[in-house]
């Protein structure tokens, strides 16, 4: 059996990388990009970084700087009108996922129009929409190396997770230095998305030869590093790391997809606003500790590269290792429970049906080893919040 993998055309690594879009455009024949960002990206002086080398080119950009947290169907539309009434012939994607992701959005909607509803899963997006240099400014959610979108409904809040080709950037310059100046809240929060993705694609049931090799790597890369960019947020060599390990993940999920975490995470971020590397966080070990007797082995194999079991280890004594880890891992984190973050118990438990439906609906949650029925996904989340 083999398996189709997608990839960026250029990806750009290491410091300075970002450094290199005027020449990474040239490459692609592009003269008029579209910058597409958020205000604190602008604010930080990153868009100015990006533009100033392409000014000396004589490139000059066009700016939409008013992507949203967790994007939605309607705050993408002003994007989609300036690539629909300019004449740019690319797109440059700066920030971390929601910018990424908006970006994907903008680029296929600016060229063929429709709805975003019209694009979600199971529709596969093949169609070529403006080319995208993604920058990553966190690491993170890997969407620099993904043919995935997600976009929420405005109307009903529902993440539609949108899957194609068409959605996968033409280059990725991955530069950790852009990550040195992140806050402790979103390095820990986007940290622990990579590893999710990591773990996801490794027991994922479209796992493959190649997206195992990037999902140990990038195992490999974050484990470690994760408490000490959390706790040292200049430590380069922990950083450069983390971005490396961030995009393995995203080229391991990519191919092989995630699973139940992400399933059952996204409702709780498109219905109580929480970050989405958070609720996964939130979600991690209990759901792992959930799917852990239906691929004992993968599971082992996660701990052993994540350096916390040794290789002479058990499978049994390794996963126990592995969940000892992901606890600590939030706990030194500072990881809050449901009701810890803000969630109000009655809303949380009147959603319940709802949020094991949208997971359902995403498909997600049938990539996992052990696949739940959704009065079990019901269980899962009340069980959680019990925890807590
Ligand atoms: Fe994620």
């Amino acid at each position: 059996m083999s398996s189709a993998i997608v990839l960026p055309r250029v990806m750009q690594v290491g410091a300075g990388a970002s450094s290199e879009v005027a020449s990474i455009l040239s490459k692609f024949n592009c003269e008029k990009p579209l910058i597409v960002t958020d205000q604190m990206m602008k604010q930080l002086g990153y868009v100015e970084r990006i533009e100033l080398p392409l000014k000396e080119q004589g490139i000059n950009c066009g700016l939409f700087a008013d992507c949203l947290p967790e994007p939605t169907d309607e705050s993408i539309m002003a994007g989609v009108a300036m690539i629909e009434e300019g004449d740019y012939d690319s797109i440059i994607a700066l920030g971390g996922g929601s910018p990424i992701d908006s970006a994907k959005a903008i680029s296929i909607l600016g060229k063929f129009g429709g709805a975003m509803r019209d694009y979600r899963v199971p529709r596969d997006v093949s169609e070529t929409g403006l080319p995208i240099i993604a920058i990553p400014t966190t690491a993170g959610t890997g969407s620099e190396a993904t043919r995935f979108t997600i976009i929420t409904d405005a109307n009903s809040d529902e993440k539609m997770l949108c899957a194609g080709l068409g959605f996968m950037p033409v280059a990725a310059l991955v530069d950790y230095e852009l990550t040195l100046s992140l806050p402790a809240r979103v390095t820990a929060d986007t940290g622990i998305d990579a590893l999710t993705h990591a773990m996801e694609a490794y027991v994922s049931r479209k796992a493959n030869a190649y997206s195992d090799s990037q999902a140990l790597q990038a195992m490999a890369l974050i484990a470690p590093n994760l408490r000490r960019v959390y706790h040292e947020p200049d430590n380069r060599k922990a950083r450069e790391a983390m971005m490396l390990g961030a995009t393995l993940a995203g080229v391991a999920f990519s191919n092989a997809s995630v699973a139940l975490v992400h399933g059952m995470s996204r409702p709780i971020g498109a219905h109580f606003h929480v970050p989405h590397g958070l609720s996964n966080a939130m979600l991690l070990p209990a759901i792992t500790e959930y799917s852990i007797e239906a691929a004992s082995e993968r599971y082992a194999d996660c701990a052993r590269a994540m350096t916390v079991a040794e290789p002479a280890d058990s499978d049994a004594v390794a996963n126990e290792k592995l969940l000892t880890e992901l606890k600590a891992i939030n706990k030194e984190l500072e990881v809050p429970g449901f009701a810890e973050y803000g969630i109000e118990k009655e809303r949380f438990f009147s959603l319940l049906e709802l949020m094991a439906e949208q997971a359902l609906a995403s498909g997600s949650p049938n990539n996992n080893p052990r696949q739940p029925s959704k009065e079990e996904m019901v269980s899962l989340y009340t069980k959680i919040w019990e925890q807590q």
